[in-house]
C-alpha cells in the first residue's frame, strides 16, 4: 500500500449546473476540492455580478452540511457585457474571472462572442484591473475541421488578443493539443492553461473506434494520441503554468445517448483517483500536488489550501459508481477504462 498526502486540491474549471442537478453533483466536488471556478453557461447565462451572486448563494445552499467549499464565480462574456460591472464585481470579490465562449462553440454558448473585437474595450478594463480571462479556445468557423479548431483559434484569436493586451491574464482552458501546450509554455508570464482529467486519459479513439461512445464526447473533442502525450508531459512536468480544470460537465444519459448528443464528461467523482493513476504511470506522483493544489492558486494570486487530503493506493481496485441518480435522470460517470486503485481519505 502506498500513501500520498497533499494539500487539498482546487478545480479551476467546473460545471455545477443548477437546481436538482446542482444538488446531485456538488457533493462529489466539495468532498475533495476546496474551491472551484464555476462555469457560467446556465440558461439564462450568468451575465452580471448580481446574477453571479445569486448563483453563488444557490451553490452555497446546496452544499452538504460541514463541507468547506468556496465557489469562485465567473461572468459569461457577451458583446453587451458592462466592463464596469466586471471590474466592480472583481473588486468586491464576487467574481474571480470572466469566461469567453465563442458563440456556438459549445453547450449554451449561443450568447457568446461573435466578433472578438467588440469585446476589446472589456479586455482593456480587465487588463487594467487584473481580472483574469478564462477562454474556451475553439473557432466556430464551419470550414475548419473540428480537430483543428483549437490550433486555428490560437492563431486567429488568442495570439492577437495576447499581443494586444499584454497585461491581460489569460487561462487557456481544457487544452487538448500540443499547439495549446506550446502556446502556454512559450507565452509570457500571465498565460496559464488548464488540463482536464479525461484528456490525459483518452484520445479520439475512445469516442469513435469500435462503436460510437457518447460518454467520451466533450468539447474540445479529444484529439489524436500524440496530443494526449503532450498534455501528459505538461501536466506532470510541474510547470507552474499548468493546472487542473476538470471540466466535469454532467448531462443526463438520454441527452448524451442521442442522435445529437451533448458534449460533456462527468468526472467529479473519480477525478483524483484517475489523476493519481496518471501521475503514478508517469513516475510523477511527487508533482501531483503542484498540478492540483499549487499552480492554480499561484496563477490566480490566491493562497494554497492549508488542509490536506490523503491518497491511498489499495491493492484491490476501488469501486466508483458507474452512474449517479440526479432527480432529472441518471448521469454516467467517466470510465477511464482501467481499474482504479487510488482512494481519497480525509483525516
Ligand atoms: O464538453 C463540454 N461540456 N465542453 C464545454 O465546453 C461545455 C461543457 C458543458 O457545459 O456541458
Ligand atoms: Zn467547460
Amino acid at each position: 500500500m502506498q500513501e500520498l498526502t497533499i494539500r487539498r486540491p482546487d478545480d479551476w474549471h467546473l460545471h455545477l449546473r443548477d437546481g436538482a442537478m446542482l444538488e446531485a453533483v456538488l457533493p462529489h466536488t466539495s468532498r475533495h476540492f476546496a474551491r472551484a471556478i464555476i462555469m457560467p453557461n446556465l440558461v439564462p447565462h450568468v451575465a452580471t455580478t448580481a446574477m453571479a451572486a445569486d448563483y453563488r448563494a444557490r451553490i452555497e445552499k446546496a452544499l452538504p452540511e460541514g463541507d468547506d467549499f468556496t465557489p469562485l464565480m465567473t461572468l459569461y462574456l457577451t458583446e453587451d457585457t458592462d466592463a464596469e460591472d466586471v471590474v466592480a464585481g472583481h473588486r468586491s470579490g464576487e467574481i474571480t474571472a470572466v469566461k469567453l465562449y465563442p458563440a456556438g462553440a459549445t453547450t449554451n454558448s449561443h450568447s457568446g462572442v461573435r466578433n472578438i473585437e467588440t469585446v476589446y474595450p472589456v479586455f482593456e478594463r480587465m487588463a487594467e484591473a487584473g481580472v483574469p480571462l478564462c477562454v474556451h479556445g475553439e473557432v466556430t468557423d464551419p470550414e475548419i475541421d473540428i480537430f483543428d479548431r483549437e490550433a486555428v483559434f490560437i492563431e486567429r484569436v488568442l495570439d492577437p488578443v495576447r499581443q494586444r493586451f499584454p497585461d491581460l491574464r489569460i487561462i487557456m482552458e481544457h487544452i487538448t493539443t500540443s499547439d495549446g501546450i506550446d502556446f502556454v509554455e512559450n507565452g509570457p508570464e500571465g498565460i496559464g492553461g488548464t488540463i482536464t482529467t479525461h484528456h490525459l486519459i483518452i484520445n479520439r479513439n475512445a469516442i469513435l473506434a469500435g462503436g460510437i461512445r457518447p460518454h467520451y464526447y466533450c468539447l474540445p473533442v479529444a484529439k489524436r494520441e500524440s496530443h494526449r502525450l503532450a498534455l501528459r508531459r505538461a501536466a506532470t512536468s510541474g510547470n507552474r503554468r499548468f493546472f487542473l480544470g476538470t471540466d466535469s460537465a454532467p448531462h443526463i444519459d438520454p441527452a448524451k445517448e442521442s442522435a445529437c448528443g451533448c458534449a460533456g464528461v462527468f468526472s467529479a467523482i473519480n477525478t483524483m483517483a484517475c489523476l493519481a493513476h496518471v501521475f503514478e504511470e508517469e513516475g510523477a506522483l511527487d508533482r501531483l500536488e503542484a498540478f492540483v493544489s499549487l499552480n492554480g492558486p499561484a496563477f490566480y494570486g490566491l493562497p494554497a489550501n492549508e488542509e490536506r487530503i490523503r491518497l491511498i493506493r489499495r491493492d484491490e481496485p476501488v469501486q466508483y459508481p458507474e452512474r449517479i441518480e440526479t432527480g432529472l435522470g441518471p448521469v454516467t460517470v467517466f470510465d477511464p477504462m482501467f481499474p482504479l486503485h487510488w482512494d481519497v481519505v480525509q483525516d
